[in-house]
């Protein structure tokens, strides 16, 4: 082993659900067998209908398909209420930890939770919502995002939950594309204080083009802040939900029904919705919440993610509920009021396990030790992360002045598309390394290949595939089955590209290094270049635009957009400006350009290709690492946009 090895602690391992030896064994049953493992593994979910099938799984793109369970049948949110009632309906489920830390909170058990998910589902019966029909979610961080959810799952509707940040433009692209009858919104949401318009922005995207299908906007008020109410189509939440039964019988869903699709950026055109069925999905969300976690039956889980992305439907709603958890759920930010608010909710609530990003740890890291050492953080066990590459110094700091160099820290990596997580330390069996995942979970096969798809052997690095399924595994774009195969499965034939770059040690640990396509990793939040460009390009004034990554100290990657004006369009602040805006009001403030260079033109191949490597370089200060600039059709345009970015 290499020298930086943080070892498992004893007092750790001592009760840990998995240890060394265990985890050997368990991952070579898991490959020698999978169908005798994943059929055991599955009664942990209470199935209305117990799946005699398991694994039925072919990547070959002539004979494609991926089905786990296929004869079982469940509910999701049976599984996360019903069936705790009897043993734990007076656990509290949910801890709300508001925006400002003066406001009420509240607790929530699960018969609480169980009642107000029955009610939501009868509503949406009543509303005309049936197994099938996909309902967006467009929330705050409070109960009700996750009852929205469970409701849907209970009568077999799909949800779409969109991130409380994107703008208009993108609810109407997603709503358009899987053509949602019914949204659930707020009056407003708060974040850090700040108010933020979301029933108004369900109100813009509902004039755009394409978004006919919604019938109803059901308005949460949380704020109470003033909105515009338009009857028929808008029904105030309380309305609707008061006076419902608080019993609901929940639908019969095929392991493979769609649970839920969820849009993500990829490295071309518009965000994908990525489609998760109920079964595999479900087992896989709640098995390695509880093994990775080292869930126990007294603990206090925190996910800070928002539920608006995969972590929070795996890691807020449907492991944490499907194993019977405490957990907390946090409307606000990392540094509001201030900096300490994190230290000061775990204890407040004894929180045994944390799991953040990379780039909130960065930015607590700035604020020196102060802010976390005035807290004690003595409930605290466990801490992880999730999103993007942990570098070294953030994983000590965070170990040490967080967790008191007494937490294992499990760096968990996985995608929207994984379901849950694929690659991580199980803390009380496996050794960490700071910045390294570690190793494959349960039945998950990493392998690095070439650019030429050859699998690479020992310490190497290269591209990170996956050989074979996993429960949890997504199953098509929604709406565009052949795109989800040519995005994963046609790099590689045979096998699942996950568009991350990656390096294996002498050990068989696994490092990300990164993505290697055209996805950009802001704040853990993937963007495509493909979607910035085309929101500047929608700019009257710009001819042309190229966007790339660049790395950046707190979001790990920055934005860096090369914009070319149209002629005789003069270069200004303010026309910076207008872009900067232009992006935040088509996408949402997490794609805000970091840096707006002005090129009079882009290195193009002689067949009109940008070369992004070479923009790369030059966004990274780097110029000279810029490689064969010798096929470009005007290699002077390079020193000019060297000269200028020395300049900016
Ligand atoms: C991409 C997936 C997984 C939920 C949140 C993001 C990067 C994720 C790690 C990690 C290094 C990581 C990868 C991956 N990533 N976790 N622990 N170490 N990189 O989900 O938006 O689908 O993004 O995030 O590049 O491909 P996502």
């Amino acid at each position: 082993m290499s020298a930086d090895v943080y070892p498992v602690p004893a007092a750790f391992a001592a009760s840990a659900r998995v240890r060394r030896d265990d985890y050997e064994r368990l991952y070579a049953e898991s490959l020698r067998d999978p169908d005798a493992f994943w059929s055991k593994a599955a009664q942990r979910l209470d199935w209305m209908r117990a799946p005699t099938q398991v694994k039925d799984v072919s990547y070959a793109l002539g004979d494609f398909r991926i089905r786990w369970f296929a004869d079982g049948e469940l509910n999701a949110s049976v599984n996360c209420l019903d069936r705790h009632l009897a043993t734990r309906g007076d656990k509290v489920a949910l801890v709300f930890e508001p925006d400002s830390p003066d406001s009420p909170g509240e607790r929530i058990t699960y018969r609480e939770l169980h009642q107000r998910v029955c009610k939501l589902a009868n509503a949406l019966r009543s509303l005309g919502v049936r197994k099938g029909d996909r309902v967006t979610i467009y929330l705050p961080m409070i109960p009700a995002a996750v009852v929205a959810m469970l409701a849907c799952a209970r009568i077999g509707a799909v949800h779409m939950v969109v991130f409380g940040g994107f703008a208009p433009n993108s609810i109407a692209d997603r709503v358009g594309d899987c053509g949602s009858k019914l949204i659930i919104t707020a009056d407003e949401g708060r974040r850090g204080g700040k108010a933020v318009p979301l029933k108004a922005n369900v109100d813009a995207a509902l004039k755009l083009p394409g978004t006919n299908s919604v019938e109803t906007v059901l308005v949460v008020r949380h704020t109470g802040g003033a909105v515009d109410m338009q009857m028929p189509r808008d029904r105030w939440y309380d309305a609707v939900v008061d006076g419902q039964p608080a019993q609901c019988e929940p639908e019969r869903m095929n392991a493979e029904d769609p649970l839920f699709i969820l849009y993500t950026s990829g490295s071309t055109g518009k965000p994908k919705g990525v489609l998760h069925t109920t079964g595999g999905y479900l087992l896989w969300a709640a098995y390695t919440h509880e093994l990775v976690f080292d869930l126990k039956d007294d603990d206090v889980f925190w996910c800070t993610a928002d539920v608006g992305w995969v972590t929070g439907h795996s890691y807020i709603v449907y492991g944490p509920l499907a194993n019977g958890a405490t957990e907390v759920l946090f409307e606000g930010i990392p540094n509001f009021p201030d900096s300490s608010r994190f230290w000061q909710a775990i204890d407040k609530h004894a929180v045994t396990i944390f799991y953040t990003a990379p780039t909130a740890i960065r930015a607590l890291m700035r604020e020196g030790e102060a802010p976390v050492k005035k807290t004690s953080r003595k409930s605290l066990r466990l801490i992880g992360t999730v999103g993007e590459p942990i570098n070294p110094e953030a994983w000590r700091w965070y170990y040490e002045t967080v967790g008191d160099s007494r937490c294992p820290i499990v760096d968990t990596w996985w995608q929207t598309e994984t379901g849950g997580i694929l690659i991580s330390p199980l803390p009380g069996a496996i050794d960490a390394k700071p910045g390294s995942a570690t190793k494959p979970f349960f039945g998950v096969q990493p392998a690095i290949v070439d650019a030429n798809g050859a699998l690479l052997e020992g310490a190497t690095e290269g591209n990170l595939v996956l050989l074979d399924s996993w429960p949890g595994q997504m199953r098509t774009v929604y709406g565009d089955h052949q795109r989800f195969i040519d995005t994963y499965f046609r790099t590689y034939p045979g096998m699942y590209f996950t568009g991350d770059g990656c390096r294996r040690d002498e050990d068989g640990y696994y490092w990300i290094t990164g993505r290697v396509d055209d996805v950009i990793n802001v704040s853990g939040h993937r963007i495509g270049t493909a979607e910035v460009e085309s929101a500047l390009v929608s700019h009257h004034d710009v001819a042309e635009a190229a966007v790339v990554g660049f790395p950046h100290d707190i979001k790990g990657q920055g934005i860096y957009a090369y914009v070319t004006l149209k002629q005789g369009i003069a270069a200004s602040d303010e026309l910076r400006k207008a872009l900067v805006q232009q992006v935040r009001s088509e996408i949402g403030p997490t794609a805000t350009p970091d840096h707006i260079q002005w090129a009079p033109g882009l290195p193009k191949t002689r067949s009109g290709k940008i070369m992004r490597r070479i923009l790369r370089k030059i966004a990274e200060n780097a110029p000279d690492q810029l490689g064969d600039t010798s096929t470009l059709a005007d290699p002077s345009v390079v020193q000019s946009l060297v000269d200028e970015r020395k300049d900016a």
